[in-house]
């Protein structure tokens, strides 16, 4: 499925009316070049799964993820800085991907071919200033 969002809060309401959606356990892969909307729609996820006010969603640029505490957890990965898969390793990442909570994951091409494989996957296409593509491909597990 292709949608197309017209402006930061149109990427936003995507995910907020995808986020209760999803079921808990889900990872999801965030692909798109800088600048193509993966964080903004991280924060409409934030919204859509209750996640309170209080946190502020950005990228997490200096650590490789952000955690957000709700009923269903948001644990925020972003892999553009990652060195090597044993940095990943280190983190426990399996641990929150195999627990309650919804993963998200920008820059999923940084993680091993065959996790890769076992993701949900959204990218996202810088159309115009104000106008992205987001394809939609979920894996029924
Ligand atoms: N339709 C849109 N959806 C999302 N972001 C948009 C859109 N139009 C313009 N933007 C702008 O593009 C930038 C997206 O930044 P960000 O979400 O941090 O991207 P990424 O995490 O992919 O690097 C923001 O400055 C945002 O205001
Ligand atoms: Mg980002």
């Amino acid at each position: 499925m292709i949608l197309i969002s017209h402006s930061p809060e149109e990427t936003r309401k995507i995910a907020r009316e995808l986020a209760p959606k999803l079921k808990p356990g889900t990872i999801l892969g965030l692909k798109g070049d800088l600048g193509s909307g993966k964080t903004t729609f991280v924060q409409g996820l934030a919204e859509g799964l209750g996640i309170s006010k209080k946190y502020y969603v950005n990228s997490p640029t200096f650590t490789l993820l952000n955690e957000y505490e709700g009923e269903v957890p948001l644990y925020h990965f972003d892999l553009y800085r990652l060195e090597s898969p044993n940095e990943l390793k280190n983190l426990g990442w399996e641990e929150y991907w195999e627990g309650k909570g919804i993963s998200v994951i920008e820059w999923p091409e940084r993680l091993p071919a065959e996790e890769q494989k076992r993701i949900s996957l959204i990218t996202f296409t810088t159309v115009s200033e104000t106008t992205r593509s987001l394809e939609l491909f979920f894996k029924n597990d």
